[in-house]
């Protein structure tokens, strides 16, 4: 099986829509992403590099790697083509530019019987699990959130406004305290890589919904954000959500995400699903997540390979 290396920003739609459909045969949610926001997301990214190798039309592998170590792989084979060693033939195509770029290790995940044993077979070492959870938004009740006294809502779509930008961005920076497989790290974050994060959601074509909590200093504790393609759009995605440390433990996430939902609800009829996911220990998010209503779907085992 020939292996074809691509490169996602300057492939041909044809291309990227082979992997869409890939992928999309892989995925254990459904109705999976549109083709149009699959080709948005295979074009435009935020940092670091990607690269994709297609197995004909019969498999697809991504590298993502951000420095300094977070490093991510996608690996999939359409089920009535697996078995024939074409995994493997993707997987090599990978590690050898893994390797090139002098990566250490990167991580995957799997949630089925075959994944579980192709990643024993080929040495790799389970991690974290992942929840991938979804929630009802036209049948689920959500209650009117409370604020610990001083605290206030606020919520925007698209860039952040430049008096809150600072502290928004350190709001976001509190997610480097989600787990991440193989204890991998990401830059930190910043105002730039804020504004460049909002940016690349212009580009693909995504309503980006922030809610954040700020105090009486107008200091951001908690933000949500919640994407949306334009309507007719079934299917929303939370990207993040956090707190900052200090601001702990007073119901600012749960309050924030309420705020979100019911925005959305009520301005975009045409949402239906809500998709999120958070690491399996990951007890605080995912409490907050339970009492919205959100319920699992799917649970996903990261695997690393060291290099
Ligand atoms: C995992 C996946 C990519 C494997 O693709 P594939 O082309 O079938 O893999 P290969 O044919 O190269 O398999 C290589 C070895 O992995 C193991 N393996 C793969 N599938 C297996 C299964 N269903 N049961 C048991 N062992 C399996 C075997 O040892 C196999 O060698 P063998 O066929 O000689 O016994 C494919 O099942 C898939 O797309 N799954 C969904 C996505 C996923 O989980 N990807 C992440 C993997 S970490």
């Amino acid at each position: 099986m020939e292996i074809r290396e691509l490169d996602s920003r300057t492939a041909s739609d044809e291309d990227l829509l082979t992997i869409h459909r890939i992928e999309a045969a892989c995925a254990h949610e459904q109705p999976f992403r549109s083709p149009e926001l699959s080709l948005a997301y295979y074009r435009v990214w935020t940092d670091g590099d990607r690269r994709w190798w297609l197995a004909g039309e019969l498999g697809a592998a991504v590298l993502m790697s951000m420095p300094p170590s977070f490093n991510q792989v996608q690996l999939m084979v359409l089920p009535a083509a697996r078995r024939r060693g074409i995994g493997t033939a993707l997987l090599a195509s990978v590690v050898a530019s893994a390797r090139e770029q002098g990566l250490q290790s990167f991580f995957a995940h799997h949630s089925d019987e075959a994944g579980a044993a192709f990643a024993r077979r080929v040495g790799a070492v389970d991690d974290q699990r992942e929840v991938r959870s979804k929630l009802r938004l036209r049948e689920v009740e959500l209650r009117e959130p409370l604020l610990p006294v001083g605290w206030r809502l606020q919520t925007w779509t698209g860039a952040a406004p430049e008096e809150l930008i600072d502290s928004y961005a350190r709001a976001r920076a509190a997610i480097d305290d989600a787990p991440t497989p193989g204890d991998m790290s990401l830059e930190p974050i910043d105002a730039a890589w804020v504004r460049r994060m909002e940016q690349t959601a212009v580009a693909r074509g995504r309503e980006s919904r922030v809610t954040v909590a700020v105090d009486a200093e107008g200091v951001v504790g908690s933000f949500t954000d919640v994407r949306v393609s334009p309507p007719p759009s079934p299917v929303s995605t939370t990207d993040d959500t956090a707190t900052l440390v200090e601001a702990r433990g007073l119901g600012l996430a749960f309050a924030v995400k309420a705020e979100s939902l019911r925005r959305l609800r009520d301005e975009r009829p045409d949402v239906e699903v809500i998709r999120t996911m958070n690491a399996e220990q990951n007890v605080a998010m995912r409490a907050v997540n339970t009492k919205l209503g959100f319920v699992p779907v799917v649970i996903e085992t990261t695997t690393v390979l060291s290099l």
